[in-house]
């Protein structure tokens, strides 16, 4: 099997806790081969929700704030920049990756934080966007993340994920879980899912699924989301 395809599923192996998950990637980014060996076509996210962004803003993009959740080494920065958006932060727990990151010189402000159930160092409402490529897995963002996601973004704001289907399908926090969260939370009028779509060719020839949600209020109630859904299946 690919070297690279193998590092890949390094990150992801069942069990991995958030801090041997953002260790992983920071060994990772400190060989230099991260972006070597998710380039362009066998990764392909990035470019999935850059695109995405461009379809969604046509005008002003220079002042759009966006926040990239999962920031990584600025992969998605990269192709935002490219279509004109300037006002891009980022957030990820891996110092490795931050440190790449921030060599690109793209970000204004990068926070090492982990997406989760803990409240981020981030006003109610600031982003227009948060973006979220690659950042769902095994022992990365967990379905409570999405509140804080949701918290960060000001009312009319957009909140864009992509990750890999087949997660939805085997990470037990995400199984039966994730999508009736996204649903839970527009039924409590917190947003709109505006398109769940498929998209092929999203990582190592796998198909992903995008979540495009428009944020509706921000004044999240942490927990009601979560309450009245199954507990994560233990592994
Ligand atoms: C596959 S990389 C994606 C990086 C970048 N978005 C890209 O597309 O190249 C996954 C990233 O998710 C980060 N991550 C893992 N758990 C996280 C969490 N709970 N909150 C935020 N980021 C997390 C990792 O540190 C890693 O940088």
């Amino acid at each position: 099997m690919a070297n690279n395809y193998m590092a890949n599923c390094q990150a992801h192996w069942k069990g991995i806790t958030p801090d041997e998950v953002a260790d992983y990637y920071s060994n990772w980014a400190d060989t230099q081969q991260y972006d070597q060996d998710l380039e362009p076509g066998v990764y392909n996210g990035p470019v999935i929700i850059a695109d995405e962004m461009a379809n969604s803003f046509l005008d002003c993009r220079d002042n759009i704030r966006i926040i990239d959740i999962a920031c990584g080494t600025g992969r998605v920065g990269e192709e935002l920049a490219h279509y004109g958006f300037k006002q891009i932060d980022g957030l990820d727990p891996s110092a490795g990756m931050l440190k790449q990151c921030q060599q690109k010189g793209i970000y204004k402000k990068l926070y090492q934080e982990f997406c989760s159930d803990n409240t981020l160092p981030v006003e109610d409402g600031v982003y227009d966007c948060a973006v979220v490529s690659g950042g769902m897995g095994e022992g990365h963002i967990p379905c409570s993340g999405l509140q804080e996601m949701c918290r960060i973004v000001k009312p009319g704001g957009m909140v864009l994920i992509v990750m890999r289907k087949e997660y939805l399908q085997y990470v037990g926090e995400y199984t039966e879980r994730l999508e009736p969260i996204i649903e839970k939370m527009e039924h409590e009028n917190k947003w709109e899912l505006l398109e769940r779509r498929e998209v092929s060719n999203y990582s190592f020839n796998r198909d992903g699924v995008l979540f495009k949600m428009k944020v509706k209020k921000n004044t999240v109630d942490h927990i009601s989301a979560l309450e009245s859904l199954p507990k994560k299946i233990p592994a």
